[in-house]
């Protein structure tokens, strides 16, 4: 068997919602600090709809394809429904990855709840904190402090 799906590679070689998005209403960077790949997402939402949403992965294959899967699967969602967004789903839409790759796709979830979180916060919407477990231990904010 392949060692990548056929999803994978399609997704890898032509990944959708490549860029940016100026004045986003959200946007999340994360990285992962063992391989060093950083992810950004940009969120554009009306009406607590999920309009537009680009993304730019400094990183390896699985990790692109993943971000190309994860846009696809919340551009058009309500805000409630992409937060409820998992690395599981995305890898089950990507008809897998091998096992060493997965922490690839822990990077589209963490992009995605950092985006929405930024959106929150943009906002001074209230929000439940337990929704983003990991935000804290992800190291982002710090530099954004730093800044
Ligand atoms: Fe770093 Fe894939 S190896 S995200």
């Amino acid at each position: 068997m392949a060692l990548y799906s056929e999803k994978v590679m399609d997704h890898f070689t032509h990944p959708r919602n490549v860029g940016e998005i100026e004045n986003a209403d959200g946007v999340g960077q994360v990285g992962n600090a063992k391989c060093g790949d950083i992810m950004k997402i940009y969120l554009k939402i009306d009406n607590d709809v999920i309009t537009d949403v680009k993304f730019n992965t400094f990183g390896c294959g699985s990790a692109i394809a993943s971000s190309s899967m994860a846009t696809e699967m919340i551009k058009g969602k309500p805000v409630s429904q992409a937060l409820e967004l998992t690395n599981k789903a995305v890898v089950e839409a990507l008809d897998g990855l091998p096992a060493y790759k997965l922490h690839c796709s822990v990077l589209a979830e963490e992009a995605v709840k950092s985006a929405l979180k930024d959106y929150y916060d943009k906002n001074n919407i209230a929000y439940d904190h337990s929704l983003f477990p990991n935000c804290e231990d992800c190291g982002y904010c710090e530099i954004k402090k730093e800044k």
